[in-house]
């Protein structure tokens, strides 16, 4: 069974590559690696023994997106992750995100509708729930004002797959509203390779540690929490990946109950920045260089999951932990500065 999985070569792509692969999907990706390198096709490759079909096209092409699902008529479902994901970019550039995150989802739908059956799963994210008022965070609870443009391309793509899915019956759809994805594979052959200065804690980290960065800010330690810093839910990547086969699975076998789903991804527990910090001190035996310093505007204080829905309805539960994401990250880290 063929599955498209668009952003394939990226950091979460990638991973959901090789488990896709492990249960014996046949994989084409589509990237135009503006975000990632034909090189990870290579560490996909050496995890799987298999090296799956690439096609570098850019999703906002339009043409080449009817062109594509010509050429490939057997694709039975798509894993979309292609998207620009740079909060701070799209604040400043926010026609860039608005054209490649929405363009890129409506050509890929306009194609999918045109078949007889198809399986969508959509890379959404917890940023839709803003500050939410009670933890942790059911999939009830409301969406917020998106914070970016970023955020408001994943609220607005929610309601594109909501709408097309309600107007075209074959279609189905899930999207799943990841918390933090964090780690790489233990092989250390795929993992986050973030371009320029990592936006995200864990690659900070790591590349604080290896002496990339002189220093790690945390942004705050005022804030109404145990130690006063900020908490999130850190899911990692591989567990994460394994939810994407087991959503798609539930719609190519027709387990979904209704046309258009949303599940929450994350582990159900929070970490604050200085517990991540001291797993990565402990998993790694270094000491990292941080310090303290003012909050960073748009920071919600707090963000964890309710995992009831995804562990009881959708039958997948987060099986990894801190220790071991981070333990996951550092490898990387080591191995792709070697
Ligand atoms: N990493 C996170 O913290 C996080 C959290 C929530 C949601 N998400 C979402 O998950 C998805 C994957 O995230 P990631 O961390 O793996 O990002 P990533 O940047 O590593 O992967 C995205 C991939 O899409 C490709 N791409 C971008 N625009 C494209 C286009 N127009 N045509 C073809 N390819 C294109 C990039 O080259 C990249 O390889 C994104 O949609 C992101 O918004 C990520």
């Amino acid at each position: 069974m063929k599955i498209l999985v668009t952003g394939g070569l990226g950091f979460i792509g990638s991973h959901t590559v090789v488990e896709l692969q492990n249960v014996g999907y046949d994989v084409v990706i589509i990237d135009d690696l503006s975000n990632a390198s034909e090189k990870v096709l290579d560490g996909i490759t050496a995890i799987t023994g298999k090296k799956p079909l690439f096609e570098k096209l850019n999703l906002r092409e339009r043409n080449k997106v009817e062109d594509f699902f010509h050429r490939h008529n057997d694709i039975e479902g798509v894993i979309h992750f292609a998207a620009s994901k740079a909060v701070g970019e799209s604040v400043e550039n926010p026609l860039l995100y608005y054209e490649n995150n929405l363009s890129s989802l409506v050509y890929l739908l306009k194609e999918l509708v045109k078949k007889k059956g198809a399986s969508f799963i959509f890379s959404s994210s917890c940023t839709v729930y803003g500050q939410a008022d009670a933890m942790p965070i059911t999939e009830n609870a409301p969406v917020k004002n998106a914070e970016s443009p970023y955020g408001n391309t994943k609220q607005i793509g929610e309601e594109i797959i909501s709408d097309t899915c309600k107007a075209h019956e074959e279609l189905q759809a899930i999207a799943l509203r990841y918390f933090n994805p964090v780690g790489a594979h233990e092989s250390a052959e795929i993992g986050e390779l973030p371009i320029g200065i990592p936006q995200n804690l864990v690659p900070f980290i790591t590349q604080t540690a290896i002496g990339l960065r002189d220093q790690l800010s945390v942004f705050g330690d005022d804030y109404p929490t145990p130690d006063g810093t900020c908490i999130r839910d850190y899911i990692h990547v591989v567990d994460l990946a394994k939810a994407h086969v087991i959503a798609l699975q539930r719609l190519l076998n027709k387990k979904n109950k209704q046309r258009y789903e949303v599940f929450n991804l994350g582990t159900g527990r929070g970490s604050s920045v200085l517990e991540v910090i001291k797993s990565f001190e402990h998993v790694s035996g270094e000491k990292l260089n941080y310090k303290i310093t003012g909050r960073r505007p748009g920071d919600v204080i707090s963000a964890y999951a309710d995992t009831v829905k995804a562990n009881e309805e959708l039958g997948w539960k987060a099986e990894l932990d801190l220790d071991e994401a981070m333990l996951s990250a550092w490898k990387w880290e080591q191995k792709i500065r070697s």
